[in-house]
C-alpha cells in the first residue's frame, strides 16, 4: 500500500493580498478541502476588521478571540503589544488544543479549528491599533507533532501586517491576485519583500530606543522561516482575464498556482453570511492544492 505524503504538514501559511480580493474565500476553499484530504487543519483569523470568516465555514458562533486569552491588548493595560513598538514574542503562544479553554476555538463538524486573533471592533476609542493581532498571528503556533497539521492565517487587506514582519514565522505566504492592476503590483511586491528578508534585509528600527530591542527586532528577520510566495488567482470571469493575469504576473517572473473563477454562489454565501457551498470553486482548489503540495518542499 502506498502511503499518502501530507507535503504541507507543520507549515503555517499566510493568506494575503488587496483589499476584497478574495483572502478569506481562498482561505475558506483550502481549509475545508485540506481537512477533506485529512489534513488537520487550523485557521487563524488575523483580520482586525472584517468579521463573519466563522460562518463562511459553517460556524454559528464566533470563539472569543486569543488577545483575551493573552491577557488582553496593551492599550487596555494588557499583555499583548504592538510588534513594530515591542519586538519580544508573545509569551506562551504555543496553542495546545487539550489545554486551550474551548471558548477560545470552534471546531468545524469536518475538524476544522478556527481560532480569531483579535477584532478591534469591539475594543472602544483609543484602542484602535491593530498590532497586538498582528503579533498573535506572527507569533502563535500549534503544539504536538506536526503530522498531518497545517495553519492557515487569514490576513486583513493589504501589505501592513507582513511589513510588520507577521510573515517571518510563515512557512510560505499566498497572495490572492483578482483582475485589478493593483493586484498584480502587490504579488510583484510581496515577492520582493520576501526576497529581500531572504537577502538578510534587516526591518527599520530607528525608532526603537534600547540596542535590546534592536537586536531582538533583527533577529525576528534574520531567524525568518518564510520560503517563497506563491499566488492564487480569484474571481476570474473569463480567458481572457486568466490569459492578462498570467502574463502580467509572468512579466514579473511570477506563476500562479490555480485559478478561482467567479461564482456568483460565492458572493451570495458572503452576502447572506452563510456556509461557501461553491461546487465549480472548491473543484478548482483541487488542482491549486495539488500545485501547492508540488510547490512546497521543505529544505531543512
Ligand atoms: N470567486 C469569487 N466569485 C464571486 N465572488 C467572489 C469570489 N471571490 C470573492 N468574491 C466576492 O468578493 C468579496 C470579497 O471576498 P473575500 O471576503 O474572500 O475577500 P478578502 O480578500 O478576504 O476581503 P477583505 O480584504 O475585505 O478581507 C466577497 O464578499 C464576494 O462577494
Ligand atoms: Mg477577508
Amino acid at each position: 500500500m502506498i502511503e499518502k505524503v501530507y507535503g504541507l504538514a507543520g507549515m503555517k501559511m499566510g493568506m494575503f493580498g488587496k483589499g476584497g480580493s478574495g483572502k478569506s474565500t481562498v482561505t475558506t476553499l483550502l481549509a475545508r478541502t485540506l481537512a477533506a484530504r485529512g489534513y488537520e487543519v487550523t485557521i487563524l483569523d488575523a483580520d482586525s476588521t472584517n468579521v463573519g470568516l466563522h460562518r463562511a465555514l459553517g460556524i454559528d458562533r464566533p470563539p472569543a478571540p486569543l488577545t483575551d486569552y493573552f491577557g488582553g491588548v496593551v492599550f487596555r493595560g494588557g499583555q499583548v503589544s504592538c510588534p513594530v513598538d515591542d519586538p519580544t514574542r508573545l509569551p506562551n503562544a504555543v496553542i495546545r488544543w487539550d489545554t486551550l479553554p474551548d471558548t477560545y476555538y470552534a471546531r468545524t463538524p469536518n475538524g476544522i479549528h478556527y481560532l480569531i486573533a483579535g477584532k478591534i471592533g469591539d475594543q472602544g476609542p483609543g484602542a484602535g491599533c491593530d498590532g497586538p493581532v498582528a503579533k498573535i498571528a506572527r507569533d502563535v503556533t500549534i503544539g504536538g507533532p506536526p503530522d498531518r497539521a497545517v495553519m492557515l492565517v487569514d490576513f486583513k487587506a493589504g501589505f501592513e501586517d507582513s511589513a510588520r514582519g507577521a510573515i517571518t514565522s510563515l512557512d510560505w505566504a499566498v497572495v490572492v491576485v483578482d483582475p485589478t492592476n493593483a493586484a498584480i503590483q502587490m504579488a510583484a511586491d510581496m515577492q520582493h519583500m520576501v526576497a529581500q528578508i531572504q537577502a538578510g534585509e534587516l526591518p527599520a528600527t530607528d525608532h526603537l530606543a534600547s540596542p535590546k530591542m534592536v537586536e531582538l527586532a533583527n533577529a525576528i528577520f534574520r531567524d525568518a522561516s518564510i520560503q517563497g510566495v506563491l499566488f492564487v488567482l480569484n474571481r476570474v470571469a473569463s480567458q481572457q482575464m486568466e490569459d492578462y493575469l498570467r502574463s502580467a504576473l509572468d512579466e514579473h517572473g511570477l506563476r500562479a498556482l490555480g485559478v478561482i473563477h467567479t461564482d456568483p454562489a460565492i458572493a451570495m454565501a458572503w452576502l447572506t453570511g452563510s456556509a461557501l457551498d461553491s461546487e465549480p470553486a472548491y473543484r478548482e482548489i483541487q488542482s491549486v492544492i495539488d500545485e501547492l503540495e508540488r510547490s512546497v518542499v521543505r529544505h531543512d
